[in-house]
């Protein structure tokens, strides 16, 4: 399982951080030197100056993630590079080419940003950004995360579970999904305006309720202890290790609690190739592709990187117990 924890493990930290804040963290730990007296040295001063300048690592964020303290994840997975992570990116609203979202995303405005609750819950409203995450104490974890399209990445995301947050708005006895729904503003959103991509805007997506309060599942606000690049779904997007990709929505504006299944935008689209539940299982193939393997990025011409998927992701131990009963074959 890939979540980060407090305790010590044999990984080492430049595994699992991009090598820049590393370093950084370990000349600020060298800094501190294990005193307190040198807390008001100029040298550490002058170093959490420079971390505040770089906008994308706020006071609150590097707070979160020092937390967690130099913890690892107990597995084997290394950690794809940062620049792959924000540079090899699914979202349409930006351009349907791999690099068109760090290419176009900069229009986006992810501040001020508001995401509205309805549906059946005890207090629906419309939330500002910072009523959403106040409460939360945020977490690092590291996740394997597979797209549909055969490929994988392992990804330090930072969040909190999304269950916490449902919790606040008092889901009432009907309700049983969850839907979520991505910002629909073709001024900020190139890809809105592309007749071809055949999505229904808004990018749809749901969960069941039982899914949706499993501890694995995350809202998610930073990645590699940075807050989210908006390519990756700014400021606010979701992240289900245990399900293709396509299930983690970016930039989330609504969340309604429901009493029937959602529509979901892949779901609609190709129904016989894209299902609802979308667990990865190497088991059942895509139509026009096998879901056995993957490419773990990053990877080459000469190194494609293969490797066989896991069922469900390797988090078959956690959320297995969810789907007793089912057939995945046809609840794919
Ligand atoms: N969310 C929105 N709103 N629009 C999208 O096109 N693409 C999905 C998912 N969330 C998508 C989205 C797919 S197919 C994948 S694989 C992941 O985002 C990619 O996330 P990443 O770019 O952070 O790796």
């Amino acid at each position: 399982m890939l979540i980060r924890h407090k305790h010590k493990s044999d990984i080492p930290a430049s595994e699992i951080t991009p090598e820049g804040v590393y370093l950084r963290r370990r000349e600020f730990m060298a800094a501190a030197g294990g005193a307190a007296l040198m807390a008001s040295a100029p040298s550490l001063a002058a170093l959490s100056d420079a971390a505040a300048e770089d906008s994308s690592r706020p006071a609150w964020m590097r707070k979160a993630v020092a937390a967690r303290g130099d913890g690892a994840p107990d597995a084997t997975d290394a950690t794809t590079p940062y620049t792959d992570a924000i540079r090899y990116n699914n979202f349409y609203e930006f351009g349907t080419a791999k690099d068109d979202p760090a290419a176009n995303a900069d229009s986006l405005r992810p501040h001020p940003w508001t995401v509205t609750v309805d549906g059946e819950v005890g207090r629906p409203g419309d939330y500002a950004l910072e009523d959403i995450l106040k409460p939360h104490p945020l977490e690092e974890r590291i996740y394997r995360f597979r797209c549909v399209e055969a490929w994988s990445m392992v990804v330090p995301w930072v969040g909190f579970p999304l269950g916490d947050l449902l919790r606040r708005f008092e889901p009432t006895s009907k309700a049983r999904y969850v839907r979520f729904e991505t910002l629909a503003d073709p001024e900020q959103m190139p890809g809105l305006k592309n007749p071809f991509t055949g999505i229904d805007w808004p990018y749809t997506e749901g969960l069941r309720l039982d899914e949706a309060m499993h501890p694995l599942t995350l809202m998610v606000v930073g990645m590699y202890g940075r807050t989210l690049p908006n390519q990756n779904g700014a400021p606010l997007r979701l992240m289900v290790p245990w399900k293709y990709g396509f299930k983690s929505i970016k930039s989330i504006v609504r969340i309604s609690l429901m009493s029937e299944q959602p529509s979901t935008t892949w779901n609609d689209l190709a129904p016989g190739e894209y299902g609802f539940y979308a667990n990865v299982n190497p088991a059942v193939d895509h139509p026009r592709w096998s879901q056995a393997r993957e490419r773990r990025l990053p990877t080459s011409l000469f190194n494609p990187n293969w490797r066989d998927t896991l069922m469900f992701n390797g988090y078959q131990e956690q959320v297995a117990g969810l789907y007793k009963g089912m057939d995945l074959r046809r609840f794919y």
